[in-house]
Order: C-alpha cells, then sequence, then structure tokens
C-alpha cells in the first residue's frame, strides 16, 4: 500500500503562510489539505476562497479541501474554478450527497465524503461507487490539535470491509489529532492517507516530520 501525508494548513502560521506553503512544496507530502470552516457546521472560522486560491497559487502540491460548511453544494463550482486536485464535502451537511458528489466529478475533481466521529459508516454503503476517497474524522471537525479518537480504528476497518465488498476504489484518509503514536497502526489498519496540521507544522522541522511519517 502507497502511504501519503496532506499537511493541514490550518495549524501553520497564518503570518507566513506562503514560508509554510513553499516548505510543503520541498516535502514528500502528496498534497496540501486546506480545511474551510463556516461557524455554523461547526463552532469555528477558519478561511474561505481567498486562502485557497492563494494557496492554489503556491503549493506545487495538489489541493486537498475540506469543506466544514452548510450547503457545501453551492459551494462547489467556486471551489472547483480555483483548480483544486480533491473536495471533501460532510455527509451530515448535505440535502442530496449523490448529486453533490457528482457535481463534484463532473467538475474533474476527485470526490471526497467524510463523516464526523459520531456517524455511522454504514451510511455509505450506496454511495461508495460514486466516491473517489472517503475521509473519517479521528476528531470533532473545527479545531486542530485535538486528541485522537480511538474508535476511528474500528470505522476504518469497517469501511475497509464496506470498500472491498461494494468493488469501490475509494482511498481511506483519517483527519485529526494524528501523531508517532498512531500514524503505524493508521496505516497497518488500511489508511491510505493521512492529515495531520499540528504533528507536521508545530514540528521543529515539518518536511522531516512529513518523511518520518511517511517511513514510520
Ligand atoms: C479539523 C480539521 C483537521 C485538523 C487536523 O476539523 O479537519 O484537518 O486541522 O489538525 P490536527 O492534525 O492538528 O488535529
Ligand atoms: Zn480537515
Amino acid at each position: 500500500m502507497v502511504r501519503h501525508v496532506s499537511p493541514s494548513i490550518l495549524a501553520a502560521d497564518f503570518g507566513n503562510l506562503e514560508r509554510d506553503i513553499r516548505l510543503i512544496n520541498e516535502s514528500r507530502a502528496s498534497w496540501l489539505h486546506c480545511d474551510v470552516m463556516d461557524g455554523v457546521f461547526v463552532p469555528n472560522i477558519s478561511f474561505g476562497v481567498p486562502v485557497v486560491q492563494m494557496a492554489c497559487k503556491i503549493s506545487l502540491k495538489p489541493l486537498d479541501v475540506h469543506l466544514m460548511i452548510i450547503e457545501p453544494e453551492k459551494y462547489i463550482d467556486r471551489f472547483c474554478d480555483l483548480g483544486i486536485d480533491i473536495l471533501t464535502i460532510h455527509i451530515e451537511a448535505c440535502r442530496n450527497i449523490q448529486s453533490a458528489l457528482n457535481q463534484i466529478r463532473n467538475r474533474g475533481v476527485k470526490a471526497g465524503v467524510t463523516l464526523k466521529p459520531g456517524t455511522p459508516v454504514e451510511t455509505l454503503k450506496d454511495i461508495l461507487a460514486e466516491v473517489d476517497l472517503v475521509l473519517i474524522m479521528s476528531v470533532e471537525p473545527g479545531f486542530g490539535g485535538q486528541q485522537f479518537i480511538d474508535n476511528t480504528y474500528r470505522k476504518v476497518n469497517e469501511l475497509r470491509a464496506l470498500i472491498n465488498n461494494t468493488n469501490s476504489r475509494a482511498m481511506i484518509q483519517v483527519d485529526g489529532g494524528i501523531d508517532f503514536t498512531n500514524a503505524l497502526k493508521l496505516y497497518k489498519n488500511g489508511v491510505d492517507i493521512l492529515i495531520t496540521g499540528t504533528t507536521v507544522f508545530k514540528s521543529e522541522n515539518p518536511v522531516e516530520t512529513i518523511e518520518k511519517l511517511l517511513n514510520v
């Protein structure tokens, strides 16, 4: 299994965002993770189109955008117009997840669906064929630097079984509270992509930290 790391700029230094994004350009990160929050779906406001647009210009890594907003359908085209690579939306935020995912794919962008920790994997069973990625949140969405929720391993195993049984090609991402105490176990449980903010950007050397996560 190929291992991937997608560092979240939510934990970057927003006074030096260009510097931090260029740092990730030097790393073996597969994507750059952008956490868009609206203060309604989650109790926090992060950033929106202008920051993602700037990141698209500076980043040499494809952008992996995670929308933590209500009615994400309304913003799919706006974000896809920026030239991003992945757009992930919350199943809990969508009135019609199927059409939202098709809308993303019709724009030539990889479609991701994500579940809050309390949402069962079962809810995905009828849409797995329509997604390129499934993101299992290992923290309550809204903030970086939170504690990893151990129940995530069970959900990852359930998802892996569901993907195998439905011949889906979806990749598995996990997001939140990932560090050197859980990275290897996540990879061993079949996770393809680790999304991590604090562990990378609060470390002495983010490029080296990404290397270590890939070789853990
Ligand atoms: C939380 C975000 C995560 C978060 C990860 O709502 O979706 O991407 O920024 O940050 P850490 O790695 O600090 O938990
Ligand atoms: Zn995220």
